[in-house]
């Protein structure tokens, strides 16, 4: 009997050995210290005009993803709310407006980003605000396509738009920074920090430079001026990791931008993988999204590549995509100020984990096991490791977590057929202060000491349908904001304008900027502003416009990008021109390199309304002023065979378009 026993208890334990590796211990403790202060993970609004098809959803869709984002124990219960400072200029999938097209201008209600903060700070009245511009207006720079040759104009104008924020909405912002992922420069932040300083905004922090790791670093490390001025070191992209020489600085180190990955599984893979290793391995206590929500067109540069998407306001169909589940994994069982726990690290069978308390007995574990193969981030690239398929993990509680004796669970299972988002389970035993579990690969725990019921989400949104025609917009309003909705500004800003002395042009909507500004990328000589479907090709384009001053104007279709690429757009672009020779043209691209056809009307052009319209039909082209036919085209080779509508204007001039339409060519 004796020997029997003896003899199936060795027999057991080889058998356990041999199917089972010895789960690996972790230790989870206080005593020894905390580590750092977690201070949120966040969302990217703009950067550009990310948000921008958002603002136009109807009721009761806009409050409800809204909600997914913003409201606490819901959705993804975003912690920081980043927005970019307008600049009037391109800035990755449009241009957002400023809030100084001059230096004597000044209105804090332009765009959607002012809308979306307070929206945000409705339902989370703790969320932080981060501001960053892009670009800036010309003025700025004094004749110089560059914001510090005069540091305190620059200054100036981002701490107006900081008092703008309180004195109109009421909101305090956290964090503003210097020049999105531009060269920085010492004399600016300080000047920036002084002018912060001297305007009682003491308390607003300053990110720098929201760009790279190495010259900021090297610069706080010889400048304690600069030091004292600079709160938090923002890089983007930083794919996990931040060099010694950042550390070394003391600095609160950030991911300020990150993401920017499709958000099907392998971005929401990305994103777990990454919210945990950029503290993991590169110390880094927030980490931001590019984009908050992917509310642009999907034939603009990175499309979905946004926490969710939602960019059919025509028909309220919204995708709460995985990355909202996962961002909730962290922000809805903890809150800034927590702090990270020592000791939080790598899962020996691949993945990590890191811990996080509140001081007390709070205590929230998140672990992830994202594969090499589907949690690659767009970039930067993701050099091999390895996963273990199921891997055994215990985690030891000590010091003030020592008699914890239970911890609810919370799972997602981004990859493979039975995907499983934010399911809560059963709450896992501890024992001893002691538990083990299955870390199984690409799946997502979080092991919390906070209590909360399921969020309770809404029906499904509305089925996806195509942009609805025939379209027309006669910019009567009601707005929602100062852009016409639908309409996606590419170079230029185009804004809803009310003349009240006009009987039949009374509202209209206007290029309102003259001066080109200080630009982030490549903005076009003219511009333009773009709406619909990318697979528009059989359409008729027309609208009413009047040249105000000089230069001319444009109707397009088949417009076939925008984005920072936006300078070598091509489609059927009839122009309307201030010019004794020929006065209107029609060209397959927007800097008219390529003219398909042009002529003289009797018409003045400056100061008049004039109806364009375009027909195009498989190879024909045909283009109308005022109901006269002045070209029509046919078996015409076009570099460009679909795209959206556009409107626009030749270089910075100032015009109004009405009556809008667009339908099915007949
Ligand atoms: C997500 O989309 C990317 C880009 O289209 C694709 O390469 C990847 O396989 C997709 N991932 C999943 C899990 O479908
Ligand atoms: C855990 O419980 C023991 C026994 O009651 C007690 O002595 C100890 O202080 C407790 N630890 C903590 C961190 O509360
Ligand atoms: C500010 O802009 C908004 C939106 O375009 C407009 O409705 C409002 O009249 C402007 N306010 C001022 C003072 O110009
Ligand atoms: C157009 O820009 C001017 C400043 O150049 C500004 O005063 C005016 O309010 C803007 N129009 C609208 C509708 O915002
Ligand atoms: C406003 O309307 C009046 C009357 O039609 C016109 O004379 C004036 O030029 C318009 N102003 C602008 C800026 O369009
Ligand atoms: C708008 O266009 C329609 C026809 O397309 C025309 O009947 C109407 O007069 C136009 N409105 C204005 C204000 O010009
Ligand atoms: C355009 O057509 C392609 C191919 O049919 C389709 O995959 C895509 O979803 C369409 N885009 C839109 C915006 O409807
Ligand atoms: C051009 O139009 C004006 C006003 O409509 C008219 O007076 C003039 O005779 C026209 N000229 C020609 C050459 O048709
Ligand atoms: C556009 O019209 C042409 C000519 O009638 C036709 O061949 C083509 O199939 C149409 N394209 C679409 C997308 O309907």
């Amino acid at each position: 009997m004796a020997s029997y026993v003896k003899h199936g208890v060795a027999f057991l334990f080889i058998l356990a050995v041999l199917s089972t590796p010895a789960a690996s211990v972790y230790t989870l403790t206080d005593s020894g210290g905390l580590g750092a202060r977690f201070d949120g993970v966040g969302g990217l609004s703009g950067g550009g005009a990310t948000s921008r098809l958002l603002v136009s959803y109807p009721e009761p869709y806009r409050s409800q993803i809204l909600d997914y984002l913003f409201k606490p124990n819901f959705g993804a219960a975003l912690q920081i709310l980043k927005v970019e400072i307008g600049g009037d200029a391109q800035s990755t999938d449009g241009s957002e407006p400023s809030h100084m097209h001059s230096a004597a201008d000044r209105n804090y209600t332009r765009g959607y980003e002012w809308w979306l903060m307070r929206e945000a700070k409705k339902r989370n009245p703790a969320v932080r605000l981060y501001a960053l511009p892009w670009a800036f207006p010309g003025w700025v720079g004094g004749g110089e396509a560059f914001p510090y040759h005069r540091p305190e104009t620059t200054a100036g104008y981002i701490v107006d738009w900081i008092l703008g924020a309180k004195s109109v909405h009421n909101l305090d912002i956290d964090y503003v920074g210097i020049w999105n992922e531009r060269i920085h420069d010492v004399t600016y932040i300080k000047t920036l920090r002084k002018t912060l300083d001297d305007n009682k905004l003491g308390h607003v922090n300053i990110v720098a430079p929201d760009g790279g790791w190495v010259q900021i670093s090297k610069d706080i490390m010889a400048d304690p001026e600069l030091a004292a001025a600079v709160d938090v070191i923002g890089s983007h992209y930083p794919g996990t990791h931040s060099p010694p020489m950042a550390q070394q600085t003391g600095k609160t180190l950030w991911s300020s931008e990150d993401f920017s990955t499709i958000n099907n599984g392998t971005g929401a893979s990305c994103w777990a993988r990454i919210l945990n290793q950029n503290y993991v391995n590169g110390h880094m206590t927030s980490t931001i999204a590019w984009n908050l929500i992917a509310s642009y067109y999907d034939d603009l540069p990175f499309p979905r590549s946004g926490l969710m998407t939602a960019n059919q306001p025509w028909s309220g169909h919204y995708e709460v995509s995985d990355p909202i589940w996962v961002t909730a994994h962290t922000t809805h069982f903890t809150s800034p100020g927590w702090q990270y726990l020592k000791g939080v690290g790598h899962l020996d069978g691949g993945g990590s984990y890191v811990a996080l308390t509140d001081g007390k007995e709070g205590l929230t574990i998140v672990i992830e096991a994202m594969t090499h193969q589907y949690s690659q981030c767009v970039r930067p690239l993701l050099p091999p490791y390895e996963v273990k398929p199921g891997q055994a993990a215990t985690f030891q509680l000590g010091g003030a977590f020592e008699n914890i004796t239970r911890l609810h669970v919370w799972y997602s299972k981004l990859i493979g057929d039975r995907t499983v988002h934010f399911q809560s389970q059963d709450d896992k035993i501890v024992s001893g202060g002691k538990f083990s579990m299955e870390v199984a690969e690409n799946c997502l725990y979080t092991l919390t000491t906070v209590k909360e019921a399921p969020p309770k989400i809404y029906p499904k949104s509305p089925a996806s349908a195509p942009f609805p025609l025939p379209y027309k917009d006669k910019f009567d309003g009601p707005a929602d904001s100062s852009e016409a909705p639908y309409f996606a500004d590419q170079t230029g800003v185009f804004e809803l304008y009310v003349n009240e002395s006009s009987s039949d042009h009374s509202h209209t909507l206007r290029q309102n900027i003259t001066e080109r500004p200080i630009v982030w990328c490549n903005d076009a000589d003219s511009t333009i502003s773009v709406i619909g479907d990318y697979n528009w090709s059989n359409v008729t384009v027309s609208c009413d416009l009047m040249v105000e001053s000089g230069g001319g104007a444009f109707v397009a279709a088949r417009v076939d990008r925008g984005g920072c690429g936006v300078s070598q757009a091509r489609g059927v672009f009839f122009w309307l021109l201030e010019d004794d020779a020929n006065n209107w043209a029609v060209s397959s691209d927007i800097d008219r390199n390529d003219i398909l056809g042009q002529g003289k009307v009797n018409a003045t052009i400056v100061g008049q309304w004039h109806k364009l319209s375009i027909f195009a039909k498989g190879d024909s082209i045909a283009g109308s002023l005022n109901g006269k036919v002045l070209f029509d085209i046919t078996d015409v080779e076009l570099p460009s065979k679909k795209g959206f509508a556009a409107i626009g204007t030749l270089g910075l001039q100032k015009v109004q378009f009405d009556n809008f339409s667009v339908d099915k060519a007949k």
